[in-house]
């Protein structure tokens, strides 16, 4: 049998409980999902590559059929070379519908034979971003229940560092 891969792209600066969900979720539709951290200098993280690897990795210890990888370049091309043909993104509040619409038309007219396909965000991470997240955060606000335990923690971490230097 044919195992069923999708893509699951982003920055992932950090990942919040609203990406587990989407995860989650796709693992129902999907035999294998591949989450796929952009490796794109020009724009500056809070975390490295490899702490936001870390933490995903540590996020989603208990799911099987999860590879975490990181690409530069065309998704499309990353997306065929990895032998699927899925682009699997959430899609909150009405913000995000026009960003995802160019995203996922320009893909396509990159590529034909690569489909993107969009779950609604559960209504608990309606209003979440990991933008909105590390601004909070970086005011001490609270930010538990919205990211998993090691995100929290690191991101205390990040801005004590930062506060210190
Ligand atoms: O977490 P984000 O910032 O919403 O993720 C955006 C991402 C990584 C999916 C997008 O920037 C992307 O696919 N970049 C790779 C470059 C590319 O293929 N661009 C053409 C499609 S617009």
């Amino acid at each position: 049998m044919i195992r069923r891969t999708a893509v699951y792209p982003g920055f992932f600066d950090p990942i919040t409980n609203g990406h587990l969900s989407i995860v989650t979720r796709g693992l129902e539709i999907f035999d294998d999902l591949i989450i796929a951290i952009l490796n794109n200098p020009k724009k500056i993280p809070l975390f490295t590559l490899e702490e936001r690897i870390q933490m995903i990795e540590q996020a989603v210890s208990d799911q099987s059929n999860v590879r975490i990888e990181t690409f530069d370049g065309l998704l499309v091309d990353y997306v065929v070379a990895k032998e699927s043909n899925v682009i699997l993104r959430g899609l909150r509040a009405l913000s995000d519908f026009e960003y995802e619409f160019q995203m996922a038309l320009m893909n396509r007219k990159l590529n034909r034979d690569v489909q993107s396909l969009f779950l609604m965000t559960d209504y608990k991470w309606f209003y979440t971003s990991s933008t909105i997240i590390k601004e909070a955060a970086s005011f001490g606000g609270d930010v538990s229940g919205l990211v998993p335990d090691v995100v929290n923690e690191e991101l205390k971490r990040k801005f004590k560092e930062i506060k210190n230097a």
